[in-house]
């Protein structure tokens, strides 16, 4: 869980603030670090980078980089994205308030991840499916092409992807974080089975207050892994694995993700894609 002082919880609870509520629900910025991590100890080649260095392309509150640089004292991050009030928000409640001692060894950016920002990183990743908004093949091309050149030689792209049945029928997923007393829906509106255009939103409940609609909306494409993979071939990666999350004897997700090469189908799945 992305680390936030007690005493600024209290506060941005008490005024609903919606990136802490994001934080606390759809993402898991300490868990995901440390399976870039694991996929970049494994697939490395030769000896791992004295500096491993992560960008994050759409890090919203950089969340993630602050957990990367956690992971080792040579860790450093770079976080790109466009909203400038989710990069400061960042700055504002998870660096300065955490003391983190490691904020020299990251630097944001607020421009376009299809620039050329020229920092040369082993890693980037485009996690919460960030990428899915760019909806045609020649733009998405063009952003792994741009990921390809500015990586380091040997260096990984993680991308996250989901899928399955439910997510092309309109319907809500209801989950609860019990610890902060609030409900969240993940709620697909619709999608279009012709274009794959998906519109997706984020909806939140603190207890005993009315729901709140609509807080984070997304229009996106729903890529297919083939799709991706294609447009990743022609962007010059050369090798591409799959990751996903191993199963309890329940059937529920176990917490450990290991590379497969085939998925049996689902109602609903994601699957993290490393490419180099
Ligand atoms: C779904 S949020 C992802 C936040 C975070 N990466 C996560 O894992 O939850 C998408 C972010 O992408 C950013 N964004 C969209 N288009 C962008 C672009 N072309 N360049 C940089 N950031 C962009 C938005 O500002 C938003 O913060």
């Amino acid at each position: 869980m992305t680390a936030i002082k007690a005493s600024s919880k209290a506060r941005l609870k008490s005024i609903f603030d919606k990136y802490f509520y994001y934080v606390h629900s759809v993402q898991s910025a300490d868990h995901d670090a440390s399976l870039l991590w694991k996929m970049m100890r494994n697939l490395w080649k030769g000896p791992l980078p004295k500096q491993p260095c992560m960008q994050e392309d759409f890090c919203g509150t950089a969340a993630l980089c602050y957990e990367w640089v956690k992971l080792g004292q040579n860790h450093r991050a770079v976080g790109i994205d466009l909203d400038s009030d989710a990069l400061a928000w960042g700055v504002e409640h998870i660096a300065k308030e955490s003391n983190y001692k490691s904020l020299d060894r990251i630097e944001l950016i607020h421009g376009d991840v299809l620039s050329d920002h020229k920092k040369k990183p082993h890693m980037i990743c485009a996690l919460n499916f960030s990428y899915f908004f760019m909806k045609d093949r020649t733009t998405l091309k063009k952003y792994f092409q741009s990921c390809k050149k500015t990586l380091s030689r040997n260096g990984l792209l993680v991308l996250d992807a989901f899928g399955g049945p439910d997510y092309q029928l309109p319907h809500s997923d209801r989950r609860r974080n019990s610890e902060m007393k609030f409900t969240y829906w993940w709620d697909v509106e619709q999608f279009d089975a012709i274009s794959h255009e998906i519109k997706c939103h984020i909806h939140f409940k603190r207890d005993g207050e009315a729901l709140r609609k609509n807080v984070f909306s997304y229009d996106w494409r729903l890529w297919t892994i083939p799709e991706i993979t294609d447009l990743l071939k022609e962007a010059g990666f050369k090798s591409i694995e799959y990751w996903a999350e191993g199963l309890d004897k329940h059937g529920d997700g176990n917490g450990v993700f290991k590379p497969i090469r085939s998925e049996r189908e689902c109602q609903t799945w994601v699957i993290y894609i490393v490419a180099s």
